[in-house]
């Protein structure tokens, strides 16, 4: 049997990485595994309680909250709160920064940006979902942290990584220095080290996007279905269509399998649906860190300037080649109006 390391001891053995860190990342990373067994053990026997369905309001993105939705998001606040590692919040379920100012929190040197509930349309019918998160340090460095502590670059983040609720429970992340996956094993209550040093494939020959968008699709991204669709055994096409409407379900596969994930813009959506601050730039780091790539079809998404806290970016991740193979078609062009 292997030795067993849990998320606690890599995170500890891993300090070395970081000599000036006092522990104070190592502890929000254990806070976010806390919050993330609780939301496992209520997305796990989600059918028996009442936590299914809609929760009868509306978010800032204009989406109807489902019930795991809110559950989720207090459930991360609480946990960030009582650990008092961070000083602000930024959630997809909240139009506001959350100021953690207990006395101890106010003072605290990490921002943390989440999509609490991850793939929402999916939790009532037992589809894998998720949680992602984003960790940056605060950089104002008197007062009350602000809404700039928040609106750093994907660059600036110190980690990042998501925890999906699927067939085995999993933590994955990246603080810069590699990606490692680790299992929750319910009947010790740990998450433990099961995928290290994650890296994923150059290629791939899975496609992931939404084609019932495609009327809406710039001609490019149309352009770019068609060559995935193509007959060429020397590129291993055409390539399988992969779709789970999870953006952490799709991204966890395409990782471990090689793949390209797409959210591009659309005639409804000009801006693409995926929010930078909490979707795009975390899963951007973790895949960069594995080794692959993420742009808006264009820029690196890393790059990206963050001028509004929910602002939307198209998003093009995953394996290296597939990604720059994607790029060569023109993803951006202007929507085409219908004929
Ligand atoms: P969320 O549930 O956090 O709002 O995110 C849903 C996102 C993402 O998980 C997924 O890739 C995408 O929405 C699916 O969108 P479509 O249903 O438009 O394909
Ligand atoms: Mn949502
Ligand atoms: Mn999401
Ligand atoms: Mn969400």
């Amino acid at each position: 049997m292997n030795k067993v390391i849990t998320l606690g001891q890599f995170i500890i053995e891993k300090q070395a990485d970081f000599p000036y860190a006092k522990g104070e990342l190592s502890r929000l990373l254990r806070d976010i595994g806390i919050a993330a067994k609780i939301v496992n053990r209520e997305v796990n026997k989600a059918g028996l309680m009442d936590i299914l369905g809609n929760a009868g309001s509306t978010n800032i993105q204009g989406e109807s909250q489902q019930k795991l939705d809110v559950y989720a998001d207090q459930q991360f606040i609480s946990a960030l709160k009582c650990g008092g590692e961070c000083c602000i919040v930024a959630s997809e379920e909240n139009e506001d920064i959350i100021r953690l100012d207990t006395d101890v929190s106010k003072n605290a040197k990490y921002i943390v940006a989440i999509d609490p509930l991850d793939g929402s349309s999916n939790i009532d019918v037992n589809v894998p979902v998720g949680t992602i998160f984003s960790i940056y340090r605060r950089k104002t460095t008197a007062g009350q942290a602000s809404l700039k502590d928040v609106m750093q670059k994907g660059t600036e983040q110190v980690a990042a990584g998501y925890i999906i609720y699927g067939s085995s429970t999993m933590l994955v992340y990246t603080t810069g220095k590699g990606v490692n996956g680790f299992t929750l094993d319910p009947s010790i209550g740990e998450f433990c080290l099961s995928h290290p040093d994650m890296q994923i494939p150059e290629r791939g020959v899975i496609y992931s996007i939404n084609e019932g968008n495609y009327v809406h699709f710039p001609q490019g991204v149309k352009d770019y279905i068609k060559y995935c669709q193509v007959e060429d055994p020397k590129t291993n096409r055409p390539y399988a269509s992969r779709y789970i409407g999870s953006m952490v379900a799709d991204i966890h596969r395409n990782l471990i399998k090689g793949g390209i994930f797409i959210y591009p813009v659309t005639s409804s959506a000009p801006n693409g649906k995926l929010r930078l601050v909490y979707e795009c730039n975390p899963m951007a780091f973790l895949i960069e860190q594995a080794g692959g790539r993420a742009t808006n079809g264009k820029d690196r998404i890393l790059n990206l300037t963050v001028t509004e806290l929910h602002q939307r970016s198209p998003i093009f991740i995953g394996s290296k080649e597939m990604v720059k193979k994607a790029e060569s078609f023109n993803l951006l062009n202007e929507i085409l109006q219908k004929s």
